[in-house]
């Protein structure tokens, strides 16, 4: 029977699989039954940065409204001593999840700024949560910004963070940067443990019948592997932490062709909203039938055997331009 072990932000996992950040890993029973069905992992439901500065600030006003604060009181206010509602409720999130299940249990948070809300991560570790997953994204849309000034947040933050917890820390990022490359190379020797390639955002799109703004549809599809299976290619071996790999891997050859890639775990979320928690069973399954058909007894004899430091056509992930096809292409082929 093969090994399905991997390290993961210097957990044992004992498979690749961890069911990402989302509405399936809010609750602790949910958690309980994505255990069952095989998830090596679970990421927390993100909290939100401003769920956490919004709460004191809430706090503070009713305390100033009440007037029995002196205005410099507020500077000496310590953020962590204040009245806990969503923050208590992640915190009983964290607590009671792990005491429900074995598998290793990552909180989340999304933030924008290294202010106000940086205490909170200390918590998240007292609560007993293994590891931490900072979900950053700055849209570069401000034009009166430069690139180094939305990059710098990235740096602040992770220094920050990684300052105040023992945890593993790791970044949930885009692949919105100037030089992608560069920049993930750079974070992954700040301190992080890992790196997710990549989040996937809410995109906006256009009803032409009503001419109004509607969201497009927040769950993947197969088709978008790709991205995150070239990046984690090109970047396995070139950086001193972990990648996870997400976004479109919806069955177990898509596990398969990131681990080949060199990602250290996956993490997966719609497809198990489109077809429920045994969809894990049947990608471990999937996972397990293709190690034995070839012979791999774990998953470090085959990791990053196709990542382009290891490949023998490392340009293949490099080509942008379909100039083979372009001059053959009839369509006729497909
Ligand atoms: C309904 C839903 C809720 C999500 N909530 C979060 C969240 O709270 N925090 C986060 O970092 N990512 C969140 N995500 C993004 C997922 O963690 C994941 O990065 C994205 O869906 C791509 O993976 P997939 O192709 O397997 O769905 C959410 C995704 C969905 C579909």
């Amino acid at each position: 029977m093969a090994n399905l072990t991997v390290s993961y932000l210097g957990l044992t996992l004992k498979n690749p699989i961890i069911v990402g950040s989302s509405g399936l890993t809010d609750k602790s029973a949910s958690i309980r039954s994505l255990e069952r069905n095989g998830a090596a992992a679970v990421v927390l439901k993100s909290l939100f940065e401003e769920e956490i500065i919004l709460e004191k600030e809430a706090m503070l006003s009713r305390m100033q409204s009440g007037g029995f604060l002196y205005p410099e009181t507020v500077d000496y206010y310590r953020y962590e001593d204040a009245p806990k509602e969503t923050t208590a409720d992640y915190l009983d999130l964290v607590r009671e999840t792990k005491n429900q299940v074995s598998i290793p249990v990552l909180a989340s948070i999304n933030c924008m700024t290294a202010q106000q809300w940086t205490w909170f991560p200390k918590e998240i570790e007292n609560a007993g949560a293994d590891g931490l997953e900072l979900n950053l994204f700055i849209l570069p849309s401000d034009l009166n910004r430069s690139a180094e000034e939305n990059e710098k947040v990235y740096f602040d933050i992770v220094q920050e963070v990684c300052s105040k917890v023992d945890i593993p820390v790791s970044l949930k990022i885009s692949y919105y940067f100037s030089n992608l490359a560069t920049m993930i190379t750079r974070l992954g020797s700040t301190g992080i443990k890992g790196l997710v390639l990549f989040n996937r955002f809410y995109s906006p799109d256009i009803d032409i019948d009503n001419l109004q703004i509607t969201s497009g549809s927040v769950l993947s599809t197969p088709g978008d592997l790709a991205l995150s299976l070239r990046w984690i290619a090109i970047m396995a071996e070139r950086v001193d932490c972990d990648l996870a790999a997400s976004t479109g891997i919806h069955d177990g050859p898509a596990v398969i062709k990131q681990l080949l890639a060199g990602a250290n775990a996956v993490q997966v979320v719609s497809a198990i909203y489109k077809h429920g928690g045994e969809k894990i069973t049947e990608m471990l399954h999937q996972l397990e039938t293709w190690m034995d058909k070839h012979d791999f007894a774990s998953i470090d004899q085959f990791r990053g055997k196709m990542s382009q430091a290891s490949t023998d056509n490392p340009a293949a992930f490099e080509r942008v331009q379909f100039m083979k096809y372009f001059r053959g292409f009839t369509g006729e082929e497909i």
